[in-house]
């Protein structure tokens, strides 16, 4: 099997957990390389629901082995939880399949609470974080001031680095946004605990992970968010702190560009955002109530209600472009079933121009009218598909259109959230 990256093509909550899930089968290490628990992926197996924050979802295959690369921001409390969520429901989580970068950047309480103090104070315009401290750690992992899981595990190197950290973060928290002092001694006492519970994972990444490649082991790189989410190429400032596109699989695991051989995007057959930020194919109030319902639009981490919209080609579009996406996964087909017509958005028009690709400014995004075209629906149930040909005629031509439209092989399909639901075509 190739070493693939699978991203997200849309704004997050593809189904990226169940394609990663479909596709571990046949790989040997599934490594996540950007972001933290505010991802949240969600994997359904023989009637069980799984969700996976930070652990990549190929954990539920015994024998292969999870890597949580350097790129990843790490709650260690989180990540201890759902080892602990994990193993009560009987999967195994031990060093011997879970290793976790040392040189991942870890989020403190202070993350967290800044997430929540910031997001409180610009009010309006506020991003609609999920609020676990993702931005605010970036931040100090920018600013050369971040505490990583190798200088956790020297009880001298953190105590240091935390005092530094303590000191600054406390003259903000009180000054700026007259709120309590943090206290050092819980911190650090409770952050020793967890290291010890960490250390057996901690893995020197990079070295795993190309001395497996080298012996003909292959590699699923498991994206979190999606690329409208991106620091640099998404609806800036509406997305996360990191790099979400294929390139961030590089930078944030170690493994060079030559050693990977295929980028798979996922998209659903529509399209949902959560939180702010533009999002030109939203659906008017009653269509959105209805495909919320039906497709469950609601975040598996925040539980917050999903903005659904039609499908947008133009945003796909240039996902594959960014990603150098060459397979596309559509999920959800099935939850457009009961349209009598679905719509997909081909070009944007502003102040009367047609645009062939999203505008920088975010101003300009917000203006931007979607042109549409009107396919008639396949009113009927296709969760039951185990192959391209027994979808609808209707259905059929949907897809094909949208590989038409975006100029890439649509490589998997999924119709319901189990895991039997999806075929590859
Ligand atoms: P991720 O973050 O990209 O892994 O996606 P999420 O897990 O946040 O959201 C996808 C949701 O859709 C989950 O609840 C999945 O169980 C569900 N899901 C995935 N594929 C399908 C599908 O083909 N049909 C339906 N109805 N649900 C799906
Ligand atoms: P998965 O991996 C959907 C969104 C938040 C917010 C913005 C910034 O499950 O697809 P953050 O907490 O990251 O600073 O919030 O990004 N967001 C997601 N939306 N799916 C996700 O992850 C997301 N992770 C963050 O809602 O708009
Ligand atoms: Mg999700």
């Amino acid at each position: 099997m190739p070493n693939i990256v699978v991203v997200g093509a849309q704004w997050g909550d593809e189904g990226k957990g169940k394609v990663i899930d479909m596709l571990t089968e046949k790989t040997d290490i599934v490594v996540r390389f950007q972001g933290g628990n505010n991802a949240g992926h969600t994997v359904v197996v023989g009637g069980q629901e799984f969700i996976m924050h930070l652990i990549p979802s190929g954990i539920l295959h015994p024998g292969k082995y999870c890597v949580i690369g350097n790129g990843v921001v790490v709650d260690p409390a989180g990540l201890l939880e759902e080892i602990e969520g994990l193993r009560k429901r009987g999967i195994q989580v031990t060093p011997a399949n879970l290793g976790v970068s040392d040189q991942a950047h870890l989020i403190f309480p202070y993350h967290r609470t800044l997430d929540k103090l910031k997001e409180a104070k610009v009010g309006p315009g506020k991003i609609g974080t999920t609020g676990r401290g993702i931005g605010p750690c970036y931040t100090d992992k920018a600013a050369r001031v971040g505490i990583r899981l190798a200088d956790l595990l020297d009880r001298e190197v953190f105590r240091k680095k935390l005092q530094l950290n303590i000191e600054e973060k406390n003259i903000l928290f009180t000054r700026v946004y007259q709120a309590p002092a943090l206290n050092f001694e819980e911190i650090f006492e409770s952050y020793s605990r967890y290291a010890e519970q960490l250390a057996p994972h901690t893995v020197n990444a990079p070295l795993v992970l190309n001395r497996a490649v080298k012996e003909g082991k292959s590699i699923l790189f498991e994206g979190a968010q999606g690329t409208w989410l991106d620091i640099d190429h998404g609806t800036y400032p509406y997305v996360t702190s990191s790099n979400a596109t294929a390139g961030g699989a590089c930078v944030g695991t170690g493994v060079g560009p030559s050693l990977i051989d295929q980028v798979i995007g996922v998209v659903k057959a529509y399209t949902t955002r959560v939180g702010e930020g533009p999002f030109p194919t939203e659906f008017p109030p009653a269509l959105m109530e209805q495909i919320r319902t039906k497709g469950k639009e609601f975040g598996a981490t925040t539980h917050r209600p999903r903005r659904c919209g039609w499908f947008d080609a133009v945003l796909v579009r240039h996902s594959i472009i960014l990603n150098g996406i060459n397979e596309i996964a559509v999920t959800k087909l099935d939850v457009l079933d009961d349209c009598p017509t679905v719509k997909i958005c081909t070009t944007y028009r502003l102040a009367g121009k047609a645009l062939e690709t999203p505008p920088a400014n975010i101003d300009r995004w917000s203006q931007v009218e979607p042109i549409y075209e009107e396919h008639p629906g396949w009113l009927a149930d296709t969760s039951q598909a185990g192959s391209f040909e027994e979808l609808p005629p209707q259905a059929q031509k949907y897809l094909k259109r949208l590989e038409e439209l975006l100029g890439v092989r649509i490589s998997i399909v999924s119709v319901g959230s189990k895991r039997e639901q999806a075929f590859h075509v």
